[in-house]
């Protein structure tokens, strides 16, 4: 179908990578890392060298998120590895789920598995979004603040009782969606998506409420916890600017210089551009009688992961399969699992506005010439 497709060369983005995870790492804090030379890879976690580098994230994040009350935990491991961290040793009886793609949905079906604790789910059809709600008899509220997989962003955090953790995976939101995080006790995410690091590594803010929660049941002695996700060493590291087990140190830098840049901005100027692209795009959608919006509402359409679906007429991934063989874009396709018809476009922070809008322009280039 795209055999002959050749895209002017104006509206070639300066960068090709609108992927939604992993994402667009910036060139300069790739050079700034190989600048380190040998004063920096390869040397221990357990120095100040690197403490300080641990203790900066933290410090950036802090900053950035403008936190009161909670401990910036971190550890190897990415928010899958928490999903079972949590359900092990977060959970005393019961969580509540809420699912609206692939990634709510596989951290319900983690804490299924664990056969001594409950789960209960609400969930809506994939492009739907909810509104979740706090359950009597459930004392963990799982949310996630934006679902990868269908571009759905939710962003209620309900009012529960002292008895009851709010635990959110804010993954591919965090840092440009925004939520009342100072009121969800543990809020966290991997950073190779807005914070445009790599991934393997968890970031968790962490307040008393779920430190003792943690803690409480960490002395429960008859519950066995591999020791990799034991939160009290995962704690106790994170206060001293380490991780339990080895990082990757290259990670960690590049995080670094991704906050630093985030915070000369400022969350509400980075949300401010997120907002703008998400306008851009889904205008463009609405715009189009080939396209549509995957997310009817537009409270639920996300600020940060847009999802176009395309007329069947045109066959996706011939399209994107082409782009990506022209080195033009990459990355645009629907979440495998959902198989629809369908672009999935990252707006993280490190994608311009101009190279979303040549993006946009050369999409619909391509989808004309071939109508
Ligand atoms: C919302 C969400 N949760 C969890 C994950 C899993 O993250 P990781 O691959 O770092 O374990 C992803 C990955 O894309 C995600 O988007």
């Amino acid at each position: 179908m795209f055999e002959s497709l050749e895209i002017p060369k104006n509206l070639y983005p300066s960068d090709p990578r609108f992927g939604c995870g992993p994402s667009l790492v910036s060139t300069d804090a790739l050079s700034e890392l190989s600048s380190t030379g040998m004063t920096l890879l390869g040397t221990s976690h357990r120095k100040p060298k690197v403490k300080n580098l641990v203790k900066e994230v933290q410090e950036g994040l802090v900053n950035y998120f403008d936190l009161k009350n909670h401990d910036v935990v971190l550890g190897n491991g990415g928010a899958t590895f928490l999903w079972d961290m949590i359900g092990l040793g977060l959970v005393e009886n019961k969580s509540k789920h809420h699912v609206c793609g692939e990634f709510s949905n596989k951290w319900y079906k983690a804490h299924k598995n664990i056969s001594w604790i409950n789960t209960e789910l609400t969930d809506v059809e994939y492009g739907q979004g909810l509104n979740p709600s706090d359950q009597d008899d459930c004392d963990l509220i799982a949310l996630t603040l934006n679902e990868t997989s269908t571009g759905v962003q939710m962003t209620g955090v309900p009012s529960v009782d002292s008895n009851t953790l709010t635990c959110m995976d804010a993954t591919s939101g965090a840092g440009q969606i925004e939520c009342d995080h100072q009121n969800v006790d543990f809020y966290y995410f991997s950073p190779q998506k807005v914070f445009a690091a790599e991934g393997g590594l968890f970031i968790g803010f962490m307040n008393e409420k779920a430190k003792t929660r943690a803690l409480k049941i960490k002395e429960d002695s008859s519950r066995y916890i591999p020791i990799i996700m034991d939160w009290k060493l995962a704690i106790d590291n994170s206060l001293k600017n380490q991780t339990y087990n080895t990082p990757s140190i290259s990670n960690l830098f590049l995080l670094n210089e991704q906050i630093k840049s985030m915070n000369v901005l400022g969350r509400n100027k980075v949300n401010e551009l997120a907002e703008k692209k998400a306008n851009h795009i889904y205008s463009w959608a609405e715009g189009k009688p080939y396209l549509s919006c995957f997310v009817s509402e537009d409270k639920y359409r996300s600020r940060s992961v847009a999802t176009i679906d395309v007329d069947p007429k045109i066959t996706v991934t011939e399209l994107t399969k082409k782009l990506s063989d022209l080195n033009f874009c990459n990355g645009i396709d629907s979440y495998r699992k959902l198989g629809r018809n369908q672009f999935r476009i990252s707006l993280f922070h490190n994608v311009s506005l101009e190279n979303l809008e040549k993006l946009t322009e050369a999409l619909s280039f391509c989808i004309e010439s071939n109508l």
